[in-house]
């Protein structure tokens, strides 16, 4: 019988994390999760968010792991990873500032925002993916949608919905970082 897929299908864009070890007391959290759906599969978004709460972002050893707890392959798990924008493939800075793209923000100035934000963090504004400053403090990226098109440029910063935001509210939102 043909294999449905290969050995090992996570591509080398997820980060490596020797010494993965989920803490004793997590796993037995993540036991019980599971037992809330009648598949075990339903449970892979609960799983990774705990994942990710507890070391920050989902490393290849992570997607494995929680596969695995699933009795799924690693690219079902995968395939989550890279989907959704709130789960994190390499670590964030202490501070994530996430700024929408989409439309109804870049009409009402996202991109602009970005840019000006970029520029106090010493960041390029032109670089492509998330960027995070040398000292760990500052990740900053564009997102798409985050549902609040009526009051762009919307940002946020960290788990904070941020509206309207204007260059002079951009800056306040550094500062208060600091
Ligand atoms: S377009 Fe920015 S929140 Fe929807």
């Amino acid at each position: 019988m043909t294999e449905l897929y290969p050995t090992d299908p996570i591509p080398d864009a997820l980060l490596d994390q020797p010494g993965f070890s989920v803490p004793a007391e997590l796993e037995t959290r993540i036991d019980e999760v599971i037992t809330h759906y009648p598949q075990k599969r339903s449970a892979s978004l609960m799983l990774l968010h705990a994942i990710q709460e507890q070391f920050g972002y989902i490393s290849k050893q992570a997607v494995k792991w929680v596969a695995s707890k699933l009795e799924l392959q690693p690219i079902n798990v995968y395939e989550l990873v890279t989907f959704y924008p709130m789960l994190q493939q390499r670590p964030v800075g202490k501070n994530h500032l996430r700024v929408c793209r989409t439309l109804s923000c870049a009409l009402a100035g996202s991109h602009k925002l970005y840019e000006h934000l970029c520029q106090k963090l010493c960041l390029d504004p032109e670089a492509h993916g998330s960027q995070t400053t040398r000292d760990g403090q500052f990740t900053i990226e564009y997102v798409e949608c985050l549902a609040n098109c009526g009051t762009g440029p919307v940002m946020m910063h960290n788990e904070v919905f941020h509206e309207r935001v204007s260059l002079d509210q951009a800056d306040a939102i550094l500062s208060q970082c600091k």
